[in-house]
């Protein structure tokens, strides 16, 4: 690493807060697949800043909307309708279950919203002790305080109690977990379709019409929380599309969380829902500064028009199934991979190696990836990537994972 690098890593950490462990090397600039860092290596950029770089790096249809929206209207009061809003909107409810949308700038505020509001709904239409949550094992929804409280995650983080009372958690994929902590003040259940954080699992199908059938009959909102699978990543503009039943029906939530993909790298999220679950939340019970405003909106339209326009979706799935054969001949003619997780652009491989000498070796090799869980190695590529790059990437994997020992 050259010597600016270092000083800028140095300086940088003296800085800021530490809730991160810093990276060896500092980011540069991108384009499309690949990223590069300030001493000229260029990485196949298989992180995508956690599957949030849905179009890759410095798009140009990205570029020409940023360009243009900035210099028209950046930010007016979130009570203002505009026509980037509509837009945008629109959009989410022509391509989705939903009727009703609440624009956020991330994640766990898409993840806030709908909690807030199947809460409400449920004060509203069940009583007013309706309250509790069901959560799954494993799940990640964010570091907010009602995120942070459906998150597995905060029974090993007991300094930050009291969280949101009344949550309980489930064991994914396992229904009768479910039905065992159904109770008449159940407001909500909420899950990812493919539990991210949690080690790249997908849903069972079954478990979701089980879910569904559940929610409908004991009167519970069911919200899918889409923030890393969603938008085109599991090949579908949904995730809940990747799941179909056996006689190809789809099964939809009442309220859906989007981020990450929706903006490609610009900061928003939105909350999609049924009728009756959106129209639960009115003037002062929720909103937000920045959400839905028209630079966000209009980089978002920009995204999910590509996403569905002929052919990107065709390319997800496939490039996921090019990938995954590649993976799966490492795996038959070596004991390198011992499984081979996900669905789509959302893939997990585990290995008997130490993640954090994996995720080492495959950047001095050139490839960026994450960590998810205690030990899988997480891929999930801009959504636009070419078959030439993804056999690049499988020749750094293969290189990576047969020179470990
Ligand atoms: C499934 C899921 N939900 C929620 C979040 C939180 O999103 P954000 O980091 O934008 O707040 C994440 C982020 O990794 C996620 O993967």
């Amino acid at each position: 690493m050259k010597s600016d690098a270092k000083t800028i890593i140095e300086n940088t950490s003296k800085i800021l807060v530490k809730t991160y462990a810093p990276q060896p090397v500092v980011m540069d600039h991108g384009k499309g697949c690949w990223a590069w860092d300030t001493d000229g290596k260029k990485y196949l950029d298989f992180a995508a800043g956690i599957a949030v770089a849905s179009l890759g790096h410095a798009h140009p249809a990205i570029l020409e909307t940023l360009n243009h929206q900035a210099a028209r209207l950046m930010a007016c009061q979130a009570s203002f309708a505009t026509k980037e809003k509509l837009e945008c909107a629109q959009l989410l409810v022509d391509n989705s279950f939903a009727d009703l949308i609440y624009f956020s700038n991330s994640g766990a505020e898409s993840v806030e919203c709908a909690l807030k509001m199947a809460r409400k709904w449920a004060y509203d239409n069940k009583s007013q002790q309706a309250h509790e949550i069901i959560a799954f094992r494993k799940s990640f929804h964010g570091r907010t305080y009602g995120a942070a409280s459906v998150t597995e995650k905060r029974h090993a983080q007991p300094y930050f109690e009291p969280y949101l009372p009344g949550v309980h958690y489930a064991d994914f994929n396992d229904i009768k977990s479910v039905e065992k902590l159904v109770t008449k003040n159940t407001a909500a259940i909420i899950l990812e379709p493919v539990q991210g954080e949690g080690g790249l699992t997908p849903a069972d199908p079954a478990f979701l019409k089980a879910l569904r059938d559940l929610c409908t009959a004991e009167n519970i909102a069911l919200i899918f929380d889409e923030i890393q699978s969603g938008m085109g990543r599991l090949g579908t503009f949904n995730a809940y599309e990747a799941f179909p039943q056996e006689d190809g029906s789809i099964i939809t939530p009442d309220i859906v969380c989007w981020a990450k993909g929706m903006g490609s790298g610009f900061p928003v999220g939105a909350v999609g829902a049924r009728k009756e679950f959106g129209e639960a939340l009115v003037p002062g019970t929720h909103g937000t500064t920045y959400g839905g405003n028209p630079l966000a909106c209009a980089v978002a339209a920009t995204v999910m028009k590509q996403i569905l326009s002929p052919g990107f979706l065709d390319n997800v799935n496939a490039r996921a199934q090019q990938f995954k054969n590649g993976l799966e001949a490492m795996m038959r003619e070596s004991n390198k991979i011992t499984a081979i997780k996900g669905a789509g652009l959302m893939i997990g491989v585990d290995t008997g190696f130490d993640i954090k000498v994996l995720l080492a070796e495959l950047q001095n090799n050139g490839m960026m990836a994450t960590q998810a869980g205690k030990s899988t190695l997480r891929l999930t590529p801009p959504l636009i990537i070419n078959e030439d790059e993804i056999d690049k990437s499988l020749v750094i994997m293969k290189k990576t994972l047969y020179n470990l020992t």
